[in-house]
């Protein structure tokens, strides 16, 4: 993954060495492999508090130093990938989650070329000015990502999509972020995502992570299954 022109695809712990908790990996591995499987949620939330190490897992799955990271294999299946950090506004803004999250999966390897030709139709292509995008980044989310993954052939093996720190930047008290925006739009990475789960693709796994604290968000993702683990407090829903 080209890290230069998207500074929200890499975080500050890329690099550093990740220690004891294989056991996620393996978790998160066997929740991918079983994700096309019917009646199978589309995501899995990584719940704890701060410092629980979240964003440790995260980084270790899309950049993995660990031998266990390496040999799960989870870094070659990862279509798309951002990291929210509270000190860095701009990777908070909605609009700019979605036009980054296009610019991944255009790049990627991953998915059949189809996905550029579709891109490059004008009702599509029109949805990706900023302009348009910073008005109405549903529309964008849903015609320039949704749809098109959903019409393309299933890839080989299930894929997944990180997206760390849900809660940076979410504020409860005003629904969110912009206060007054009418229902159905989403004015939070942590809305739209939460707003469209029953949309992804059965062979694309969200995986996001949150800190419990923030029940506005956990609650917004409750759908899923939980699975407790005793460590310091690391949730996975899925
Ligand atoms: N499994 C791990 N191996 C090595 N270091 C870890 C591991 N988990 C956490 N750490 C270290 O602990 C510190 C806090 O972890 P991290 O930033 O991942 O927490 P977090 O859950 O993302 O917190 P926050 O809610 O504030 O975002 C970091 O310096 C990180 O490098
Ligand atoms: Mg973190």
């Amino acid at each position: 993954i080209a890290q230069t022109e998207n500074p929200s695809k890499t975080d500050l712990l890329q690099g550093r060495r990740f220690y004891c908790r294989e056991w996620a990996l393996d978790k998160l591995q066997r929740c991918l492999d079983a994700r096309s499987t019917p009646g199978r949620p589309p995501g899995l939330l990584v719940m704890g508090g701060p410092g629980a190490g979240k964003t440790a897992l995260c980084t270790e799955v899309v950049y993995p130093t660990s031998e266990t990271g390496r040999a799960v294999g989870l870094a070659p299946r990862c279509l798309a990938c951002h990291f929210c950090q509270g000190e860095d506004q701009r990777s908070l803004v909605l609009w700019r989650f979605v036009l980054g999250l296009v610019e991944q999966l255009r790049t990627s390897p991953l998915l059949s070329p189809a996905y550029k030709e579709i891109l490059d139709t004008p009702s599509v292509s029109s949805t990706l000015e900023p302009l348009h995008c910073q008005r109405d980044p549903d529309d964008t989310f849903r015609r320039a990502v949704l749809g098109p993954l959903s019409e393309l052939p299933p890839p080989v093996q299930t894929l997944m999509m990180v997206v760390d720190s849900l809660d940076s930047g979410y504020r409860a008290e005003d629904g969110g972020g912009r206060a007054g925006e009418p229902p159905g739009k989403s004015s939070t990475i942590a809305e739209l995502l939460a707003n469209h789960q029953h949309l992804l693709p059965s062979w694309l796994l969200l995986v996001c992570s949150v800190r419990r604290q923030n029940k506005a968000v956990c609650k917004m993702f409750s759908g899923m299954r939980k699975t407790h683990s005793e460590h310091k407090g690391v949730v996975f829903p899925f």
